[in-house]
C-alpha cells in the first residue's frame, strides 16, 4: 500500500488528492481533496493541505494520549478495589474470625469463674471480652470501608440496602437494574451513595434522601438527592472530590447541583457494556 501523498482518479472526472494522518508512523486516517481533472493542486492548496494535515494529526495525538490516560486511570482504580477487596476477605477470613473464637473463649472463661465464686476474676474477663468485642466492630467497620463483602457477593440492591439501613437520615431507595454491573463500576456507584448518605447526615441537616439507581442507554445512571440546606462545593473537602476523579477514570463525570438552601443532588451516568 502506498503511504505516500496520492492522486486517485475519481468518478465524474474528477481527482483525489489523498494526504495520509499518521501517528506513531502508524497511518490513522486521510484527508482528501476533490479537484476536477487535469486541474492540478496549487502551491497554496498544498500548503492548505499540509497545515491541516499536521493541525489533525495533534488531534490525533493528543486524543490517542487522552484514551492513554482514561485507560492507565481505570485500570489504577481497578487494581485499587482488587486490592481492597483482598484486604477485606483477608481481615474477615483471618483476624475477625479469630477475634470472635476469642470472644466467645473469654465468655466462657467469665462464666467459670462465677462458678468458681471469684467475682473479681469474673468481672475483669468481661472487661476484657467487652473490650475485645469493640475491637472486632471497629475492625469490622475498617473492611466495610474498605471494601464491603456484601457488594462482591450479593450485588448493588442489596449493598445499598445496608447503607440505607445504617444511614441516620431516612433513605427512599429506587434501584431498577436488570443485569450486574462490572465490577469496578458497581463500586463507584455503592462509594457515591456512600458519600452522599455521609455528606447528608454530616453537611446537609437532610430528613430525607433518595438515591435512584437505572440502566439508561449510555450506561448506569444513579442520582441521590438530599432536602437538606444545599450549598455543597467540590474541592472544599475530600470526598466529593475523590468520587469525581474516580468517575472521571471510569469516562463519566459528577454533576453537583446545591444551591444554598435548596438541597444537594449529585448525579453521574457510567458508561458500562
Ligand atoms: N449534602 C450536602 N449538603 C450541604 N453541604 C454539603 C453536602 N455535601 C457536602 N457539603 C459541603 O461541601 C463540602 C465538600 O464535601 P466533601 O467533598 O464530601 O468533603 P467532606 O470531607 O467535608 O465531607 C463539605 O465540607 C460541606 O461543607
Ligand atoms: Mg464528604
Amino acid at each position: 500500500m502506498d503511504l505516500g501523498p496520492t492522486t486517485l482518479a475519481g468518478l465524474g472526472g474528477s481527482r483525489w488528492h489523498v494526504r495520509p494522518l499518521r501517528h506513531h508512523g502508524a497511518v490513522r486516517g486521510a484527508l482528501t481533496l476533490r479537484k476536477p481533472a487535469g486541474e492540478p493542486l496549487k502551491a497554496d492548496e498544498e500548503r492548505l493541505l499540509g497545515d491541516l494535515v499536521a493541525q489533525t494529526g495533534l488531534v490525533i495525538a493528543h486524543e490517542a494520549q487522552r484514551a492513554e490516560l482514561q485507560s492507565a486511570a481505570r485500570r489504577i482504580v481497578t487494581a485499587q478495589d482488587a486490592a481492597r477487596r483482598r484486604v477485606e476477605r483477608d481481615l474477615h477470613d483471618g483476624a475477625q474470625q479469630r477475634l470472635v473464637t476469642l470472644g466467645l473463649e473469654l465468655g466462657m472463661l467469665a462464666q467459670h469463674a462465677e462458678a468458681a465464686g471469684d467475682a473479681e476474676l469474673a468481672s475483669r474477663v468481661k472487661g476484657a471480652r467487652s473490650q475485645l468485642l469493640e475491637a472486632t466492630s471497629e475492625l469490622r467497620e475498617l473492611a466495610r470501608g474498605l471494601h464491603p463483602s456484601v457488594l462482591s457477593q450479593a450485588g448493588l440492591p442489596e449493598a445499598l440496602g445496608t447503607l440505607a439501613d445504617r444511614s441516620p437520615v431516612p433513605v427512599r431507595l429506587d434501584v431498577d437494574l436488570n443485569c450486574r454491573p462490572p465490577a469496578e463500576v458497581e463500586a463507584t456507584a455503592y462509594f457515591l451513595v456512600s458519600e452522599a448518605l455521609t455528606n447528608a447526615t454530616r453537611h446537609a441537616g437532610a430528613s430525607l434522601v433518595t438515591v435512584a439507581l437505572a440502566h439508561v442507554e449510555s450506561g448506569l445512571r444513579v442520582e441521590v438527592s438530599d432536602d437538606g440546606k444545599g450549598g455543597a462545593r467540590l474541592g472544599d473537602g475530600s470526598g466529593l472530590q475523590g468520587l469525581a476523579d474516580r468517575l472521571s477514570a471510569l469516562g463519566a463525570s459528577l454533576e453537583l447541583d446545591s444551591p444554598r438552601g435548596g438541597g444537594t443532588r449529585l448525579r453521574t451516568v457510567v458508561p458500562c457494556a
